[in-house]
């Protein structure tokens, strides 16, 4: 397995090109299932989630070709509708097949894709809003199996809870369905918004879109002629360099960003006295003279988001004061802690809330990455702290940031990647 090695603590400078964001990515390719065209995506990250996608997409007989940032996925010679658990098992959010799957073949068989690092991550949300649009579904032997023989038909469906995904998976399904779907209660990222903007772009009637109430009027099982579209950029790697910059007090830019979709990020980051530049897609972080303590809560979008979390914990262990962080989404996504601990972080844990004693030097260990943001967090933390840090199981990190260590090299950072 590869570790990253990292001395600190080290001072960044230049600008950073900015990837395609993974979560819009991974919706925009299971929509390609409702396409009877080839598709194709630029800006698309070439991050390992998105390979495993492909991968799933090919089993079931799409055919695509990736290079230089550029998807070309063909969808029509699909002729399997069983997503299985070698693979679901590896990326949860292979659960996006499910419905664009049902809505197009009338049944589909998909492993449930099971719990993470970060929670148990269950997807009845999903289920039921499938089933309230007419779908019958059993569990039997770690798989979902969906049947929905006449189409699905339009339903008006409250969400219990807000979820990105199960917010995607029916407003695909949504798209096919027969008759007119309400949704209530809806996600509003970012990355929903661009998947309803290109059913829209692509001739389907939805409206709301970026609202939490969304009207979609089926298409009664017709496929779409999707358009080719680019993938917005990653907020979530946006706001990680910019974390980058805050941590080491160094001045950096960021290129082909999308300001307005990191608002809460940029607040607490000025709260905590640095200084953000927008000019247009780029944004410079100018460093705090003196970082403040800060307090958080992660919510849905447009609020401060839990993928934010674990980099706002290494970097409040450098602020003046202590910093009270409040996970409200997930129930176990605090693992980063204990590896930052053994960096000389100063954090108390008390069920969904991390007290972070500031100003705790740092000095250089290992630690092991355990979840896709907890990795990034410790190599934000390590180019902060005195001495070697090696960062071991960092297939978390591949997961989802294209090509950290020549950007963070390329910045300045003393970061190589070695075989265990
Ligand atoms: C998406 O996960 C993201 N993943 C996550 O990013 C992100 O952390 C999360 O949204 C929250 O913003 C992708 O977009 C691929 P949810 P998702 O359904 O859709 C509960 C990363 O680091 N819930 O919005 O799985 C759930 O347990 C990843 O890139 C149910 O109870 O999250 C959680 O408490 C990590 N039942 C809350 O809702 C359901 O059926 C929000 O989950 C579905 C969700």
């Amino acid at each position: 397995m590869d570790y990253l090695r990292i001395q600190g603590p080290t001072k960044l400078s230049g600008t950073v090109t900015i990837s395609g964001a993974k979560n819009a990515a991974l919706p925009l390719i299971t929509l390609t299932l409702l396409a009877h065209n080839k598709v194709t995506l630029t800006n698309t990250p070439e991050v390992a989630d998105i390979k495993t996608l492909l991968k799933l997409l090919e089993n079931l007989g799409a055919t695509s070709t990736l290079k230089n940032h550029v998807l070309e996925l063909d969808t029509s010679t699909v002729n399997h509708t069983m997503a299985n658990y070698d693979i679901v098992k590896t990326m949860r959010a292979s659960i996006l097949v499910l419905g664009p799957l049902l809505a197009r073949f009338g049944h589909c068989e998909v492993s449930l894709p099971g719990g993470c690092a970060i929670g148990q991550r269950p997807i009845d949300l999903h289920l039921k809003a499938l089933e309230q649009m007419g779908a019958e579904i059993t569990i039997h032997a770690g798989y979902v199996n969906a049947v929905a023989p006449k189409g699905l038909q339009g339903a008006h469906i409250i969400f219990d809870k807000i979820t990105v995904t199960g917010t995607a998976n029916i407003v695909m399904a949504a798209a096919l369905a027969h008759g007119k779907t309400i949704l209530v209660n809806c996600a509003k990222e970012p990355e929903v918004v661009q998947l309803c903007e290109i059913l829209r772009d692509s001739g389907i009637d939805i409206t709301g879109i970026g609202t939490s109430e969304l009207t979609i009027i089926g298409t009664g099982g017709k496929t779409i002629d999707m358009v080719d579209f680019e993938i917005i950029p990653d907020r979530i790697e946006a706001g990680t360099y910019l974390c980058a910059g805050a941590i080491t007090n160094s001045t950096i830019t960021l290129a082909k960003v999308r300001p307005d979709h990191l608002d809460a990020v940029t607040a607490k980051l000025e709260q905590m006295g640095c200084t953000i530049e927008i000019d247009g897609s780029n944004m410079t972080i100018h460093p705090a003279a003196e970082l403040k303590h800060v307090e958080l809560i992660t919510q849905e979008y447009p609020a401060f988001p839990t993928d934010m979390q674990a980099q706002f914990l290494a970097l409040a262990t450098l602020a003046k004061g202590t910093s009270i962080i409040e996970e409200r989404l997930f129930e176990n996504r605090f693992m980063h802690v204990s590896e930052l601990q053994r960096l000389g972080a100063d954090i108390r844990l008390n069920g969904h809330t991390a007290t972070v004693i500031g100003e705790s030097p740092l000095f250089g260990a290992d630690v092991m990455a355990t979840d896709l943001r907890a990795s990034s967090a410790l190599v934000l933390a390590a180019m902060a702290a005195e001495g070697t840090t090696n960062v071991h199981r960092i297939y978390h990190l591949d997961r989802g940031y294209e090509n950290l260590e020549q950007k963070l090299l390329a910045l300045g950072a003393k970061i190589e990647r070695l075989k265990e």
